[in-house]
């Protein structure tokens, strides 16, 4: 990265739920400085109370929150993603890099609403990224360099671990890991439920699921080791968990969780055409 984090101007448009983790995470680890950051949001009392939690300028007006903005970070709805840039697009040049969480809206669309060669980098982050444990896919457009690409690898690395993938894979990437956490906690929910049933207390039971999956899914990222190897290690012949097993199989929830972020991933790309 030629220039650091630190030293560039950040432009937030669309603080929401995600916008307001990211930019949370950036100010509690001083990737920007304050004094940097603009943001914005559509209701003038959210902007005021959120420039008050945050320290930073908040307002409503995009124009000016991108006036010498390095980099814009789009957090609107895939829908308002058109209007925005309508407004932004005479304040962006080719040196400021744009970079877009909004589901199902391409690089292109973005670049054919900006002028010149704007770079364009598009991500699809989730909310664990609250707690530092957030999983990004990135993409870039046609005019972003690998340049581009190191600095928002840096911005997301910043809440968790990030992977750069090809665009046709954007939607994937948004059905399973940015959809996924809803997913993920059905099952712990239904682990806790689970508990209860067996006679366990509701918040001991929550705590033995939650760390269960923590530590299950913690395993594979730090052995690289195939699930289905350490799922058997975990199952002893003619023991308890394979008859557990039997009902899941039973219950077809694999095939389900297959089917779930299939649909997803097929949602994610109708979002950006409905009003
Ligand atoms: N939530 C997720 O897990 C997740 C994961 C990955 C990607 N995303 C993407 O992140 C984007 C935002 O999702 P979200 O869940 O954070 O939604 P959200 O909480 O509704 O945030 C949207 C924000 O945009 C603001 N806004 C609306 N119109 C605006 C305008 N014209 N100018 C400036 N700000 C405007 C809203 O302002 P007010 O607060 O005043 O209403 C709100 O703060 C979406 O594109 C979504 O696809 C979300």
């Amino acid at each position: 990265m030629e220039q650091k984090l630190t030293d560039m101007r950040l432009a937030v448009l669309g603080t929401g739920k995600l916008g307001g983790i990211l930019l949370r995470a950036y100010l509690k680890q001083g990737l920007f400085a304050p004094k940097n950051v603009s943001a914005t949001v559509k209701r003038g009392e959210k902007a005021a109370a959120l420039a008050k939690e945050l320290g930073v300028a908040v307002t409503t007006e995009n124009r000016k929150a991108v006036q010498g903005a390095d980099i814009v970070l789009l957090g609107v709805k895939p829908q308002v993603v058109g209007d925005v840039l309508k407004e932004i697009a005479p304040k962006l040049t080719a040196k400021t890099l744009v970079i877009s969480v909004a589901a199902s809206v391409p690089t292109s669309y973005i670049e054919q609403r900006l002028r010149g060669k704007v770079p364009v980098v598009r991500a699809m982050p989730n909310t664990p990224s609250t707690v530092g444990c957030g999983m990004t896919g990135i993409c870039r457009g046609a005019h972003a360099g690998a340049e581009h690409l190191e600095t928002a690898r840096a911005m997301f690395d910043a809440v968790g671990r990030t992977v750069v993938v090809d665009e046709k894979n954007m939607d994937a990437v948004t059905g399973l890991s940015a959809s996924g956490p809803a997913f993920a906690y059905i099952i712990l929910e239904s682990l806790a439920e689970a508990g209860v049933k067996v006679g366990l207390p509701r918040d001991v039971a929550t705590l033995l699921a939650a760390q269960t999956m923590k530590g299950a899914a913690s395993v594979v990222l730090e052995t690289g080791d195939h699930p289905a190897l350490l799922k058997d290690a975990v199952t002893t012949p003619a023991g308890c968990t394979i008859d557990g097993i039997l009902e899941l199989e039973e219950g077809k929830l694999r095939v389900t969780l297959i089917k779930a972020v299939v649909k997803a991933t097929s949602r994610a790309g109708e979002l950006l055409f409905e009003k």
